[in-house]
């Protein structure tokens, strides 16, 4: 049986598939290669130079892939900034695409999809920490083609006999521990990568983006999520659906919010080195905080946090360090 792998050359889906076959899952790989890169993924593993919203190309693969077991989900677009500017192709993307995958899984009964969704769903929370009692109400195309994405999957499960689970990441970063794997966006704009890229001198300085917020020491708070623990949780789901688990959603991060100046701080202390900042005006649409509630994932999948702040920034000054110009 083959675990499907839709995205499986970006960040998250590289390492999805790293994970998966050192835990023995047979995997093949489905991507466009738009943002993902060939180089993530190991040569021996069938890949799919295919784009998702293609319906034909796609079904070709189901066609050639006889014995898929479940799909992780894990091809959109996810820069909430870029979204603000281009909403059209967010929703033509992420959720063009969403529409595709379901109506070939439908056709070949496929039964079982495990799929990204984010935190950007709920919008500036009412409270925190964000539990999925919490109201979505996004304020990004990007949040709202998750969100619509999200619902696409209730409806069609409730239809049919497929079975989903939405997993709302935080904060995702990190890194596989040898290096070999990382994140590397062409426009980086997230906090970690800026702040190792200025470890390396490949900056002069990093920015924080405002200390007026409603936090202890006025920068944004958020919860980040280390990519080993993020992608174990995507084969928990995977394997509760299987064993007959009932569609849901969860929130993902380790309930622990960290500002902007303690991530600096920790990444100094990681990498011994001075990394210069300066603090800037905000970023419009950040909310002054974001912290997960993950209890639901650890009562119905099983899954806690293993690693920490401090794991997540040297697995990713590895990568980093290792490929300061990406791959
Ligand atoms: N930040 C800076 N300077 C930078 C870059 C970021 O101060 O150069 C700050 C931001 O203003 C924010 C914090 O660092 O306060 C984190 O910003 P990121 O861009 O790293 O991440 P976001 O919290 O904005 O977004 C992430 C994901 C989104 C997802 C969101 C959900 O990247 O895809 O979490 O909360 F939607």
């Amino acid at each position: 049986m083959t675990v499907l792998v839709l995205g499986g050359a970006g960040y998250v889906g590289s390492h999805a598939v790293d994970i998966l076959l050192s835990r023995g899952y047979e995997v093949a790989v489905v991507d466009n290669l738009v943002t993902g890169h060939r180089e993530a993924v190991p040569a021996g593993v069938r890949f799919y130079e295919v784009d998702v919203r293609d319906k034909d190309a796609l079904s070709k693969v189901f066609e050639q892939e006889k014995n898929i077991e479940g799909l992780m989900h894990f091809c959109a677009y996810s820069l909430v900034g870029e979204s603000m500017e281009k909403p059209a192709m967010y929703f033509d993307n992420n959720v063009g695409g969403c529409i595709s995958i379901l109506e070939v899984m439908q056709e070949f009964d496929v039964k079982h999809i495990v799929f990204s969704s984010t935190a950007a769903t709920f919008g500036i929370p009412e409270s925190s920490p964000i539990s999925e009692k919490t109201p979505q109400k996004p304020i990004n195309p990007y949040g709202e083609s998750k969100l619509i994405m999200e619902q696409m999957m209730k409806w069609q499960s409730e239809a049919t006999d497929m079975t989903y689970v939405a997993l709302r990441y935080f904060n995702v970063a990190g890194a596989k521990g040898d290096g070999s794997i990382g994140e590397a966006h062409k426009n980086e704009t997230h906090l970690i990568p800026i702040i190792l890229q200025t470890a390396l001198g490949k900056r002069d300085f990093i920015t924080i983006y405002g200390d007026d917020y409603k936090t202890a020491d006025g920068t944004c708070v958020r919860d980040y999520i280390d990519m080993e623990d993020l992608i174990d949780a995507h084969i928990k789901a995977l394997e509760y659906l299987k064993a007959g688990g009932k569609s849901d959603q969860f929130n993902l991060g380790s309930s622990k919010g960290y500002s902007n100046l303690e991530v600096l701080e920790t990444a100094r202390k990681v990498t011994g080195k001075e990394i210069p900042s300066k603090m800037g005006e905000r970023r419009p649409g950040d909310p002054d905080e974001l912290v997960a509630d993950s209890t639901k994932a650890g009562e119905i999948l099983g899954w806690h946090v293993q690693n920490g702040l401090e794991h997540i920034i040297e697995n990713a000054w590895k990568w980093h360090s290792s490929h300061p110009d990406g791959y």
